[in-house]
């Protein structure tokens, strides 16, 4: 189904509300793209610009996509696609194409070149406009014992929120 733009932050409650059970499908790459599931992700305003950050591991196939090519989509799913986003959060990019496995189909993106995904409701379009490591000494010890407790340190990913595209 075509999709039309929409405010940017017109579906805020239903993107948090998805991201948080079962979560949102990250797209990166440009030539090879892949969707990998992401449950954590922040919107809101930074350097007078609406911004989407994603948190990515260095251990993720994504990572290296992220870092290849300087866009990325976030597409919100429907509740039918938890198996999907199951299967995504999951399996390796490596290991397996999971556009194909999933039968996911990938549409152009309008203001980028990483694509979107069309079986998903709502996509934002982001470029990252800015990275940053988490730093494991300026990281409070109980979110370090909880999350980091070997390593793999997230790469935060400051997207500038170009459009937003909803199911007409
Ligand atoms: C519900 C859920 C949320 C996840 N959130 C994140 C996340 O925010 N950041 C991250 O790096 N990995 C997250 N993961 C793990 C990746 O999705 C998973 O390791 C995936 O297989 C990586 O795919 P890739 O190697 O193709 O990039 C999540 C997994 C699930 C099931």
């Amino acid at each position: 189904m075509a999709k039309k733009e929409i405010a940017t932050f017109e579906e805020l409650q239903e993107t948090l509300n998805r991201l948080n059970n079962p979560g949102a499908l990250l797209v990166a790459g440009k030539e090879k793209s892949n969707p990998m599931t992401i449950g954590w992700g922040s919107v809101g305003i930074i350097w007078g610009r609406p911004i989407f950050a994603v948190l990515v591991r260095p251990s993720r196939f994504t990572h290296g996509l992220m870092e290849s090519w300087p866009e990325f989509t976030v597409n919100i799913p429907s509740l039918e696609m938890d198996k999907i986003v199951n299967f995504c959060g999951t399996k390796s990019g490596r290991d397996v194409d999971k556009i194909a496995e999933c039968k996911l189909t990938l549409e152009p993106g309008h203001k980028i070149e990483v694509p979107s995904l069309a079986e998903c409701p709502i996509h934002y379009e982001c470029r990252i406009v800015h990275k940053n490591n988490v730093i494991p000494s300026e990281l409070i010890n109980e979110i370090t014992s909880e999350f980091y407790p070997s390593g793999d340190f997230h790469t935060v990913y400051f997207g500038e929120i170009l459009g937003v595209y909803r199911n007409k």
